[in-house]
C-alpha cells in the first residue's frame, strides 16, 4: 500500500500513466462511472480550500464512490487537541482513501505512517502540493502537446508556495526542461528545491525580479498568489503582495503559445482582462485537477487491493540525533514525535527533517 506525499514518490513512467488515465477518463468517463462503488474517500481539511477539496470528492463521486470528511479543523476533535496520527488511524476504521491538508509540513507524512489506508498530501503549510502538480502537468500536456524541452517561468511567491516546489520537482524530470524563477529577494525558492533538485540534478535556471523582462522566453508562464497566510509579519505581506499582476500588455510581450497556469485563487495577480486570452489556462487546468485526481485514487486504491501492508521506510539513512528548528514543521506539536533527520549530501553534511526538508 502506497500514500502520496511527494510528487517525487512517483516515477515519471507512473505520472506518464496518470496523465494517460485522465486522458481515457476524459474520452470515456462512462467506463469509469462504477470503478469505485462501495469505496469511500475521506478529506480531512484542517485549512481552507475551494478546488481541491471539491474536485476530490467529485472525482470521487464520478467514479461512483462516496465521500465524507470536514473542512475546518474546528469541526473536527483536532480543536480538542487531538493528534494527526490518531486522526488518521479512526479515519482507517470508517474509510478506504484519506486526503488531508493541513497547515503543518509534513503531517499528511505522519498520517501516512499511522494509517492503514492510503493518504494523499492535498497540500502541507509551505512545503509540497503534489496532486497540484498531477493537475499542471496534465494541463500543460493538453495545452502544449508536451512536458519535455520546455521553458518554465514561475513567478511570485516562491518561498512559501508548495505548488511551486511540487512542480519544479516534477518538471525537473523531463528532458530539456529550463526554469526562470521571477520573485522579489524576500520570496526566492528554498534549499530544499534549490540544493536538493536544481543544483544536484544540474537543471538549467535563472534568477530574476522583473516579469516584463523574462516573458517573452517562456513556453509556460506559472503565476502564484503571494501566501498571506504564511506570513509571520503582516507588514511584509502588505509590502510584498502586489509584486507582480500579469495584465494584457505583459501578454503582448509573450510567445503566441506560451500557456499561462495558475493553481489558484488569485488576488491581484492575474488582471480578469487577461481570462479572455486563449493563452489562459488556470480554469482548465482546475478542471483538470479533477481528472488527476480520478487517475491517482484508482492507482492508490488498486494498489492497496493488491498489497494492503503499508511501505517501509528506509531506515538505513536515518539519524536521530538533531532537532528541527521549523516552526511550521508538525514535529514541534505532534505528542511524542521522533525527531528524525535523513543525510541528503554526505560531502557538504547536508541533514534534512523526514518531515519538512528544512536543513537539521
Ligand atoms: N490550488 C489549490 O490548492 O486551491 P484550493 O486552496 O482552493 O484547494
Amino acid at each position: 500500500m502506497r500514500s502520496l506525499n511527494s510528487i517525487l514518490e512517483l516515477s515519471v513512467e507512473e505520472l506518464d500513466q496518470l496523465i494517460a488515465t485522465a486522458k481515457d477518463i476524459i474520452a470515456h468517463p462512462e467506463a469509469y462511472q462504477d470503478k469505485c462503488a462501495h469505496k469511500k474517500l475521506a478529506t480531512l481539511f484542517f485549512e481552507p480550500s475551494t478546488r481541491t477539496r471539491l474536485s476530490f470528492e467529485a472525482a470521487m463521486l464520478e467514479l461512483g464512490g462516496s465521500v465524507l470528511g470536514f473542512s475546518e479543523a474546528a469541526s473536527s476533535s483536532a480543536s480538542k487537541g487531538e493528534s494527526v496520527a490518531d486522526t488518521a488511524k479512526i479515519i482507517s476504521c470508517y474509510a478506504d482513501i484519506i486526503a488531508m491538508r493541513h497547515p503543518k509540513e509534513g503531517a499528511p507524512y505522519v498520517a501516512s505512517r499511522a494509517a492503514t489506508i492510503p493518504v494523499i498530501n492535498a497540500g502541507d503549510g509551505g512545503h509540497n502540493h503534489p496532486t497540484q502538480t498531477l493537475a499542471d502537468l496534465l494541463t500543460i500536456s493538453r495545452e502544449m502537446g508536451r512536458l519535455e524541452n520546455l521553458t518554465i517561468g514561475v513567478c511570485g511567491d516562491l518561498k512559501y508556495g508548495r505548488t511551486v516546489h511540487s512542480l519544479i520537482e516534477a518538471m525537473s524530470r523531463y528532458p530539456g526542461t529550463k526554469f526562470v524563477l521571477i520573485s522579489p529577494k524576500e520570496l526566492k525558492i528554498p534549499g530544499f528545491i534549490r540544493y536538493n533538485v536544481l543544483e544536484r540534478n544540474r537543471i538549467p535556471y535563472t534568477e530574476v525580479s522583473s516579469l516584463e523582462e523574462a516573458i517573452h522566453e517562456l513556453d509556460v508562464l506559472y503565476m502564484t498568489r503571494i501566501q498571506r497566510e504564511r506570513f509571520d509579519d503582516p507588514w511584509e505581506y502588505e509590502r510584498l503582495k502586489d509584486s507582480y499582476i500579469l495584465n494584457t500588455d505583459k501578454m503582448h510581450l509573450a510567445k503566441e503559445r506560451m500557456c499561462v497556469l495558475h493553481p489558484l485563487p488569485r488576488v491581484n495577480e492575474i488582471s480578469v482582462k487577461v481570462d479572455d486570452d486563449p493563452r489562459a489556462a488556470y480554469f482548465r487546468q482546475a478542471l483538470n485537477g479533477k481528472y488527476m485526481r480520478m487517475a491517482l485514487i484508482l492507482k492508490l486504491l488498486e494498489e492497496a487491493e493488491r498489497d494492503p501492508v503499508r511501505e517501509a521506510i528506509d531506515t538505513e539513512s536515518l539519524e536521530y540525533d538533531r532537532v528541527c528548528r521549523n516552526p511550521k514543521c508538525i514535529s514541534q506539536v505532534e505528542q511524542e514525535l521522533p525527531q528524525l533527520f535523513r543525510c541528503t549530501d554526505r560531502a557538504a553534511d547536508i541533514h534534512r527533517c523526514i518531515y519538512c526538508e528544512q536543513r537539521g
